[in-house]
C-alpha cells in the first residue's frame, strides 16, 4: 500500500521557551504557520511576540523546543542559513537600516539569498558578478514597486518618513524571495492612511508570491482585515487561537488585549 505523507508545514514550532536570565519570555509556545494564511500574533507589550520570531529568524537562542521550517529542524542555523532557507522578515523599527538606501537594503537581502557570483567575481567585476548584479538589482526594484514604495530609491531611509521605510523593509524582506514571511508590527507608528498603504501592501505581496505570512501587530483593525487566524499571546504562553472577531468575545482575551471585558468594552 502506498501512503502519501501531506506535505510538512512551512512553519512548527513546538513547546518552545525562551529564557533571558530569571526571566522567562516565552514558555510552551507551540503554533504552526499553514500553507496560504496569514497568521496573526497578537498580544500585550511583552508578551513575548517578537521573541518567537527572533528564534525563527535565529537572532535568539531558544532554551528548548522545536521550530521546522517545511519539515526541516533549524534550531541549530544560522541567522544566515535561515535566511537562505526562505524565512524573511522586517523589523519592530525601521530604523535598522537608517543610514543605507531602499535600493541598498534590498541588495543586501539579494545577496543573502543567492551566491552565484564569488566575492573575488564581484571585485573583479566579472560577467557573471555583473549579470548577477543586474538581476538583483532588477527584482530589488520589481520588490519595491510591489509594495507601492513611491520615495527615491537613493535616498536614506533615515530621511524618508516612517510609512515610507516601513514600506522599503517590508520590499527588502520580499526581495529575498521568501517562503515564509514574518512581519513585526509593520504598522507601528504609521498614521491612519500610511497603515492603510501597508495594509494594501501585504495584501499585493500575498498575491503576488503566495507565501504564508506570520503578522505580530497591535492595530486591531489591521489585523481584522489581513488575519485568517489570530493567535493571542500573554506573559509568555498562548491564551487564545482562533478567528479574530470570535476571540474578542471571550472576556478572558478582552481583558488580555484591552484591559476590559467585552460588555465593558460595549457599554
Ligand atoms: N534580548 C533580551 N534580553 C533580555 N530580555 C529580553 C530580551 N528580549 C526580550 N526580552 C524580554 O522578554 C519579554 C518578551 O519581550 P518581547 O520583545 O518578545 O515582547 P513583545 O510581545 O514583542 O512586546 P511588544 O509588543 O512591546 O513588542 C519582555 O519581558 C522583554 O523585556
Ligand atoms: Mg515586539
Amino acid at each position: 500500500m502506498i501512503t502519501t505523507e501531506p506535505p510538512p508545514d512551512p512553519l512548527r514550532i513546538t513547546d518552545l521557551e525562551v529564557r533571558f536570565g530569571g526571566i522567562r519570555a516565552v514558555q510552551g509556545v507551540s503554533l504552526t504557520l499553514r500553507r496560504d494564511e496569514v497568521l496573526g500574533l497578537l498580544g500585550q507589550n511583552g508578551a513575548g511576540k517578537t521573541t518567537v520570531v527572533n528564534c525563527v529568524s535565529r537572532s535568539v537562542d531558544a532554551s528548548s523546543g522545536r521550530i521546522e521550517l517545511f519539515g526541516r529542524d533549524i534550531r541549530r542555523m544560522k541567522p544566515f542559513q535561515v535566511t537562505r532557507a526562505g524565512v524573511s522578515r522586517t523589523y519592530q523599527t525601521a530604523a535598522v537600516f537608517g543610514a543605507l538606501t531602499a535600493l541598498q537594503v534590498g541588495m543586501l537581502a539579494r545577496d543573502a539569498h543567492d551566491r552565484r557570483a564569488t566575492a573575488v567575481e564581484y571585485a573583479l567585476r566579472l560577467p557573471r558578478a555583473r549579470r548577477h548584479e543586474r538581476q538583483a538589482r532588477a527584482s530589488v526594484t520589481q520588490a519595491l514597486e510591489l509594495v507601492g514604495f513611491s520615495a527615491p530609491v537613493n535616498r536614506r531611509l533615515g530621511e524618508l518618513t516612517y510609512g515610507q521605510a516601513k514600506l522599503a523593509d517590508l520590499a527588502r524582506a520580499v526581495a529575498g524571495e521568501p517562503r515564509i514571511l514574518l512581519l513585526d508590527e509593520p504598522a507601528s507608528g504609521l498614521s491612519v492612511r500610511e497603515r492603510d498603504q501597508m495594509a494594501e501592501a501585504i495584501q499585493r505581496v500575498r498575491r503576488e508570491l503566495g507565501v504564508p505570512v506570520l503578522i505580530i501587530e497591535h492595530d486591531m483593525e489591521l489585523m481584522q482585515r489581513l488575519c485568517d487566524r489570530t493567535i493571542v499571546m500573554d506573559t509568555g504562553r498562548i491564551l487564545a487561537e482562533g478567528r479574530l472577531d470570535e476571540l474578542l468575545t471571550r472576556p478572558d482575551v478582552a481583558v488580555s488585549l484591552l484591559g476590559v471585558t467585552p460588555q465593558e468594552a460595549a457599554g
